[in-house]
């Protein structure tokens, strides 16, 4: 009846689910019989019968006030605390992209390495997605996980997950998206530490995500031309703002969060940032939703906040918590937190990523 519980907080919905079922039923059968038996003990046996006059019962009506109210916030708490678990984001999580089209998954790896409709992953690892569309809403749904998130035009979402067993999960779609929406599925592949380096390896990876971002930045969309950071320069300096706030023009600020790197692209004059004019064109339509993903990861890099990731040919938890050192929750958490300020992934540089070279590509489209 259900499916496989495959990852850490799989059984924590699972035990919030049954306690909820287990309350409906405690209540549902004494309220079901209570009626059978008052409808046939106090049954109509005189027409216009006056009842005995009743003047309440201090006692009755407070416990059955406290019971449910125990009941009620007992549901409430572990309804928070499977919340938190699930929708905190990690910040050693291994980061992974998702793009959602009409009707497919786009996703990519810190590393490189593309996949459409499947998803590898290491069992025993926290893997984060950041996930976005190019169309319309969508959710991405792994039932053994027990954890979805919508996915929205324009926006990031963020999910996590802790794979606890290797094995083939089903992935979904769980947002009706239009003609093929039940079309739009695939496989979560959860390997062993070994078997997932050798998938890494045995896959073209291309650019990574923030050398795309560093292609775009500098040379195919010449971001560089007023964002390169000199005393005179036109355009805002990008090094260390992600995770800081921006001032802005009219003495407003803003957290430089993913979100906010994504709209200074595409609505440049909407959050024109204090000592600047509003004098940069906007990408809108000039950018694909992958291309934002990268460039936003390339700004992050600059401040020092490198992608995590895991494997490809290391395997080592020594170069994963290296990485870690340098990633920050995403804003969209609950707690944001302070980046952290090291210059260290100043190039964007990987120590896991194999040589940069040919274009992305694809088996499997
Ligand atoms: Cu995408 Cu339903």
């Amino acid at each position: 009846m259900f499916p496989d519980q495959a990852s850490t907080f799989a059984w924590h919905v699972d035990a919030l689910y049954f306690y909820l079922i287990l309350v409906s039923v405690v209540f549902s059968i004494p309220i079901v019989a209570a009626i059978v038996f008052f409808g046939l003990r106090y049954r109509e046996k005189e027409k216009y019968a006056t009842p005995e006059e009743m003047h309440g019962s201090i006692m009755l009506e407070t416990t059955w006030s406290i019971i449910p109210f125990i009941v009620s916030m007992t549901i409430f708490l572990g309804g928070a605390i499977v919340y938190y678990n699930q929708f905190r984001m990690p910040d050693d999580g291994m980061d992974v992209y998702v793009v959602g089209k009409q009707w497919m998954w786009k996703i990519q790896h810190a590393t490189g390495q593309r996949e459409i409709n499947e998803l590898h992953v290491p069992v025993g690892r926290r893997v984060k997605l950041t996930m976005t569309t190019e169309d319309v809403l969508h959710d991405f749904f792994v039932p053994a996980f027990r954890t979805k998130m919508d996915v929205v035009p324009g926006r990031y979402t963020y999910l996590w997950f802790e794979a606890t067993k290797p094995g083939k999960y089903h992935l979904f779609c769980a947002e009706y998206c239009g003609l093929n929406h039940s079309g739009m599925g695939g496989y979560i592949y959860v390997m062993e530490q070994r078997d997932f380096d050798n998938w890494l390896s045995g896959n073209v990876s291309g650019q990574t995500p923030v050398e795309q971002g560093k292609d775009l930045f500098e040379n195919k969309l010449g971001c560089a031309s007023c964002h390169a950071g000199g005393p005179q320069q036109r355009g805002a300096k990008l090094e260390g703002i992600y995770g800081h706030e921006v001032k802005l023009v009219g003495g407003q600020t803003v957290l430089a969060d993913d979100a906010y790197i994504r709209e200074s692209i595409l609505n440049p004059s909407a959050q024109i940032v204090e000592g600047f004019q509003p004098i940069m064109p906007t990408f809108k339509g000039q950018v694909t939703e992958e291309q934002l993903v990268s460039l936003v990861a390339y700004i992050k890099s600059l401040s020092g906040i490198t992608a995590t990731t895991t494997g490809g040919g290391t395997g080592s938890t020594a170069a994963n918590s290296a990485a870690s050192g340098n990633t920050i929750d995403s804003a969209n958490t609950m707690a944001p937190r302070k980046a952290e300020r090291g210059r260290t992934g100043q190039e964007g540089s990987n120590p896991n990523t194999p040589g940069t070279g040919t274009e992305p590509t694809n088996s499997n489209r």
